[in-house]
């Protein structure tokens, strides 16, 4: 299910952002860049990186505020085996009305409202690596108390860095995290599959390097930026009885990559799993 439309308008009028590390840094550029007033923001981060403190000095965005008052929402991304440590001194930031957003990977829904008990509207959203690129694709469950608005809210505040998928159930986080979470690996491998293969069809080592990563990038922006699903795509691009169908005809064959991507997503789903204990 897709969620709704994000947008200005459905940035919260007070913000804490918790953590300002790779994830917590991407989200503040995505909102400050959507127009999020910095004065709105306050970041709580024992030891920010000197780029990120920098950022919040240029916006005005209030770093390690002696005490920062309850806001409408607070944004959770530290590591996930920090939330203990984190959670007393995080609970009285949060009333009944702060909306929570956490990216921490393996924490659930319960989980946040044992650490902050005066929490009810909490979203637990996976986003992904090219969030730092604003071109994330990010999976989100909210608990039942979350409001259409705070559900807009939440939205709006992961919009900063990509696409937003609203799931059903919190369960399907583990699968968003197969997917889409441990995805951009999947490309990264491919990239270097490819390369080693062409280097066994004789190419210099530096020369099948760069083309396959070129390739993999080039093919990711156009399927990024085509209106045409990626199955139609491919079929444009195979003439019969030609070298991609030649190609295709082992990737696509019973034992080919469908079956190993679906081994692999599962292996990672059972993994998110276990990890959620
Ligand atoms: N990076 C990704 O691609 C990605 C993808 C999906 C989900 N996530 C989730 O995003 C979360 C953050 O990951 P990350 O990669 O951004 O990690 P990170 O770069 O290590 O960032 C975490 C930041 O939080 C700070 N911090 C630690 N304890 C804190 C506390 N008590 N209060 C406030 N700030 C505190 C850390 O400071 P110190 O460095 O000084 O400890 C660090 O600056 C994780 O829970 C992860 O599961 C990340």
């Amino acid at each position: 299910m897709s969620g709704p439309a994000p947008g200005k308008a459905s940035l919260p009028a007070s913000l804490v952002l918790v953590g300002a590390g790779k994830m917590g840094g991407a989200l503040l550029e995505g909102w400050l860049a959507d127009g999020l007033p910095g004065a709105r923001v306050a970041v709580i981060d024992p030891s920010p990186a000197p780029a990120m403190a920098e950022l919040c000095a240029a916006h005005g965005v209030a770093l390690n505020p002696a005490s920062p008052a309850e806001p409408e929402a607070l944004v959770l991304a530290i590591k996930p085996q920090g939330l203990e440590a984190a959670a007393a001194a995080l609970a009285p930031l949060v009333g009944p009305e702060t909306l929570v957003v956490s990216v921490l990977a393996g924490k659930t829904i319960a989980d946040l409202k044992t650490r902050l008990p005066r929490a009810r509207a909490v979203v637990r959203a996976m986003p992904n690596l090219p969030a730092s690129i604003r071109r994330g694709a990010t999976g989100a469950a909210a608990s039942p108390e979350t409001r259409e608005e705070q559900r807009r809210t939440a939205h709006a505040l992961l919009a900063g860095v990509g696409l937003v998928e609203w799931l059903e159930g919190e369960e399907l986080i583990d699968a968003v995290t197969a997917v889409s979470g441990s995805g951009p690996a999947y490309v990264f491998l491919l990239a270097e599959a490819l390369a080693a293969a062409g280097v066994a069809a004789g190419l210099p080592a530096e020369v099948a390097g760069r083309l396959a990563r070129q390739t993999v990038a080039g093919a990711g922006e156009l399927l990024g930026q085509s209106p045409e699903e990626a199955a139609t795509l491919r079929r444009n691009v195979t003439s019969p009885g030609g070298t991609t169908a030649a190609a295709l005809g082992v990737l696509m064959a019973a034992d080919g990559l469908e079956p190993l991507m679906r081994d692999a997503v599962a292996a990672a789903k059972r993994r998110a799993e276990e990890l959620a204990g």
